[in-house]
């Protein structure tokens, strides 16, 4: 729980592990809290909490790293109307907990996960450590840290660390680090992939935090799923081919490919549906690392995210140096529609930029959006991560708005916070963590967002180096999201086995 213990990173050789060179080098220390300066004028609505996680490794990397190896690193800028404060801690998992007793890392990179330490250096952490590094939601009244591989790992709003959180014990396996919260009736719908049978299981957990549905589903392979979409009726799948290979452990091959023989199909499911239930669409071979939203209207579904047409992510190759690391950069926009009377699914491109990390108002989650908001790749020398351009979509009037972040600029996810009371959809602000290797200085950007094009509207000075990482949410304060009064509540259902 509270721990006013300020934790030091240990890494040095960042020269052995490209992961870690230049903006993605990890931070060696925390900060319990410190004012920020800002720049420009903040919007007065703007009070609650800006988190991003991200790989931040304590100690030297054993074996290969790969970026999504690193322990997880929460950094937070609280808004309290009166003063803004920075504060970033590790996500204190028991993984991490057991290596701080050691002083040194024990556990491999994903590459070579099977490689469990010796049990007797780790106790009840067990033989994979929980990164909780990818992403950081709100859901019951509780924050969690994500892992797509490991339970969520409970903070506070302080960043302390409080342990995993199993839904009292009802969830043993992985959570999604893209759960989806409907802000209708304040449920939150994930699912795990699994490397053995059952390959994929759907989950949803009440406004209170109670599991009360679980569904194994069928797929023909182990796959990679990292995220997923909800409508206001269904919950909807991609099971694209990246393929986990099982043997590779064994025969030192790779340990994901690429394999669009096995074609890529969108599977429906009714929300509280039974494995019966799913409906599978057959698309061209393709795969969707993170969607915006998605929607239905009548019979039709509609879905869009950054579409690639093959993959890379570095976990295929056994890892020369060039070959180490994230090969693939970004996917292009697109959308997927379904039609359920038909039995029919296409795609079409949205646009030609390389993009990733999609974006929306989640207080439309489930329901029709046309604001659509994504960090994007424009410098001919980019690499995966390094975003140069905030883009805003505006799928209604068909418009693209653009603002580039400078030939030093490296910019984050594009999260958005709505103005309370506000009405339009893109009635707020779009903020994103950025970092200039030129002035070496971090801020959050804050950007009115039906002004892309204008810039920020403000900056928060971050009094520390904030490295290149992953997901990012916004808390309002007041804003918990308690159980609609009248809200209907799924029938518990036993799990389909
Ligand atoms: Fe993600």
């Amino acid at each position: 729980m509270k721990s006013s213990e300020v934790l030091r990173g240990q890494v040095t050789n960042a020269a052995d592990h490209p992961d870690l060179r230049g903006d993605m080098f990890p931070v060696d220390h925390e900060t319990l809290g410190t004012d920020c300066e800002v720049d420009g004028e903040l919007p007065a609505g703007l009070r609650g909490h800006f988190m991003r996680n991200g790989p931040n490794p304590m100690f030297e990397p054993v074996g290969k790293y790969h970026t999504f190896d690193g322990d997880g690193m929460l950094h937070g800028i609280e808004f309290t109307g009166d003063r803004v404060v920075y504060r970033n801690r590790w996500v204190r998992t028991r993984g991490l907990e057991a290596e701080m007793k050691l002083g040194r890392a024990v556990y491999p990179g994903l590459s070579d996960v099977m490689n469990f330490p010796d049990p007797a250096l780790v106790g009840d952490a067990g033989p994979v450590k929980n990164r909780a590094n990818t992403h950081i939601v709100r859901h019951a009244g509780r924050l969690l840290a994500l892992w797509e591989q490991g339970l969520p790992t409970e903070v506070t709003p302080e960043l302390d660390t409080v342990g995993e959180w199993s839904f009292g014990g009802q969830l043993q396996g992985a959570m999604t680090a893209h759960p989806r919260i409907d802000p209708r009736t304040g449920e939150m719908l994930f699912f795990s992939y699994n490397l053995f049978p059952p390959y994929l299981t759907y989950y949803v957990a009440d406004a209170t935090g109670a599991l009360l549905h679980r569904v194994d589903l069928d797929l023909p392979a182990p796959i990679m799923m990292h995220d997923f979409v909800i409508t206001e009726e269904h919950a909807v799948f991609m099971d694209s081919p990246v393929v986990f290979n099982i043997e590779a452990v064994a025969t030192g091959e790779p340990m994901m490919t690429w394999r669009p023989e096995n074609g890529t199909r969108l599977g429906v499911l009714p929300r509280h549906g039974a494995a019966a239930d799913i409906r599978w669409f057959e698309v061209e071979p393709s795969h969707v690392q993170h969607f915006w939203n998605a929607w239905s209207d009548g019979n039709r579904i509609e879905l869009a995210g950054c579409r690639y047409s093959t993959v890379n992510f570095g976990l295929e190759t056994e890892g020369t140096e060039e070959d180490s690391g994230v090969q693939t950069i970004g996917g292009k926009p697109a959308r997927y529609r379904i039609d359920l009377e038909q039995g029919t699914a296409d795609w079409e491109p949205i646009d030609d930029l390389l993009g990733e990390f999609g974006r929306v108002n989640d207080d439309r989650t489930g329901r029709r959006t046309n604001c659509l908001y994504m960090p994007a790749f424009t410098r001919p020398d980019a690499v995966a991560g390094d975003f140069d351009t905030v883009v805003k979509y505006d799928t209604g009037s068909g418009s693209r708005s653009t603002w580039y972040a400078g030939d030093t600029g490296h910019l984050g996810e594009c999260v958005f916070a709505p103005n309370p009371g506000g009405t339009d959809e893109d009635d707020g602000w779009v903020l994103n963590l950025a970092h200039d290797s030129g002035t070496g200085r971090s801020a959050l950007l804050v950007f009115d967002a039906r002004d892309i094009e204008r810039g920020p509207i403000a900056q928060v000075r971050i009094p520390e180096r904030v490295p290149v990482g992953f997901h990012a949410n916004w808390f309002a304060t007041g804003d918990g999201r308690p159980t609609p009064s009248g809200a209907r509540r799924p029938s518990l259902r036993r799990p389909d086995r």
